[in-house]
């Protein structure tokens, strides 16, 4: 057994897939037949709480389950069943564009009125919305660039530099303090969320779960590199105005300095990132691979439909008045100290408070020209340009 306590616990299945895939994990029960899959919804819960069940294997695992689990040839083969539904699914419901050039130029157009989830949090969004929307997005932001650096392999020259330059920036620059993933940790903090990494799984529905698996399904497959690049051009492209109306919303609502911070953080480096992605990781994989022209297309509009189906969710849950999670936050168990990338304290260490206010002060000490100019990302300063507002609120 492994119980290390950076593992999350395995969560509540949500039907005969998810329940078998968590009772084999278990050691209480056998898999799935593959050909199950073929017949569940492939956007419902259960598929969905299957699949990201065993793509978190590769991530931080969960604690009972030997880390070799991951390589189990039986549960690939499940896995393989539960991707092959979910991906024909994607490829089915995501012709929207003709072509890249298209389907990038509409990333660039501010809609109208803007009605997202971002627009709706920035203008009338309560603390306990926001609480759950970063409960939720929490499944991805604890893991935040992860599932992108599987693709940095399968690119190389131009792509691979500006992929790489990206993700560096995405991992606190060489400081760990500056991590994404902790940033938005401060940020649960500040919200009086519990920060332990898988924590919110049980609350998440599907739409939730189909998100962060389609950056594990186009991560994992050097076939689908191309998908997992425009995936990332899109989160990138909208990142930056969506995460300046986050930042108003946590503002406005009193969150705190740290939620604030994570959203003005992206304000600025995701403005950037823009450029870096369209120019060179997007021109440097056409410029080798123009094959990939489609498949690029099609990771920006899957992204497109799986946040769409998100927020549809999230609107309609508020709008009504009702929670959009499955499982209420309060019943979350509170954080042990050491589940969040903190190391124990002593009793000559501050409180997580104060180093996490210590740590923002610092922060705010270089100024955000200082710190691009330590940055990879300093190289596209010349070519940046203020990017159109659009309605995605995902930040990246
Ligand atoms: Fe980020
Ligand atoms: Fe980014």
């Amino acid at each position: 057994m492994n119980d290390h306590p950076r593992e999350p616990r395995l969560p509540t299945a949500r039907g005969p897939l998810s329940a078998a895939v968590t009772a084999y994990l278990r050691g209480t029960g056998p898999l799935p037949r593959p050909a199950d899959a073929g017949t569940a919804d492939p956007y419902g819960d259960d598929l969905q709480l299957a699949l990201y069940v065993c793509y978190e294997l590769h991530y931080r695992g969960f604690a009972g389950v030997p880390p070799d689990t991951e390589w189990d040839p039986e549960l690939l083969r499940v896995r393989a069943a539960l991707e092959h539904r979910f991906h024909s699914a994607l490829r089915a419901d995501t012709p929207d564009h003709a072509g890249l050039d298209e389907a990038l130029a509409d990333l660039l157009v501010e809609p109208a009125d803007g009605t997202g989830v971002s627009h709706f949090l920035c203008d009338e969004g309560e603390l306990w919305q926001l609480r759950e929307y970063a409960a939720l997005r929490s499944l991805y932001h604890l893991k935040e660039a992860d599932p992108h650096a599987w693709v940095l392999p399968r690119l190389w020259g131009r792509a691979k530099a500006a992929m790489a330059a990206v993700e560096y920036d995405e991992f606190g620059g060489g400081r760990a303090e500056r991590v994404h993933a902790r940033l938005f940790a401060d940020l649960m903090a500040d919200l009086g969320l519990d920060t332990g990494y898988g924590r919110h799984l049980d609350a998440a529905p599907a739409e939730m779960l189909a998100v962060v698996n389609m950056m594990s399904l186009f991560g994992l497959h050097r076939e689908l590199r191309g998908a997992l690049v425009g995936h990332f051009a899109e989160v990138e492209i909208t990142s930056s105005p969506a995460s300046r109306r986050l930042a108003e919303a946590m503002r406005r609502t009193g969150a705190g300095p740290a939620a604030e911070f994570f959203y003005d953080e992206h304000v600025e480096a995701d403005a950037v990132h823009e450029q870096v992605v369209r120019h060179d990781v997007i021109g440097g994989l056409l410029a080798e691979e123009p094959e990939l022209a489609p498949d690029i297309t099609f990771g920006i509009d899957a992204t497109g439909h799986l946040e769409d189906r998100l927020a549809r969710r999230l609107l309609a849950d508020w709008r009504s008045g009702r929670s959009s999670l499955r499982t209420p936050l309060d019943a979350s168990p509170p954080a042990p100290e050491q589940e969040h990338e903190r190391s124990p304290r002593t009793a000559a260490e501050p409180s997580p408070r104060t180093a996490r206010a210590q740590s923002r002060r610092a922060a705010a000490e270089q100024s955000p020209r200082a710190a691009r100019a330590q940055s990879p990302r300093a190289a596209a300063e010349g070519s940046r340009q203020t990017p159109r507002e659009q309605e995605i609120s995902h930040t990246s």
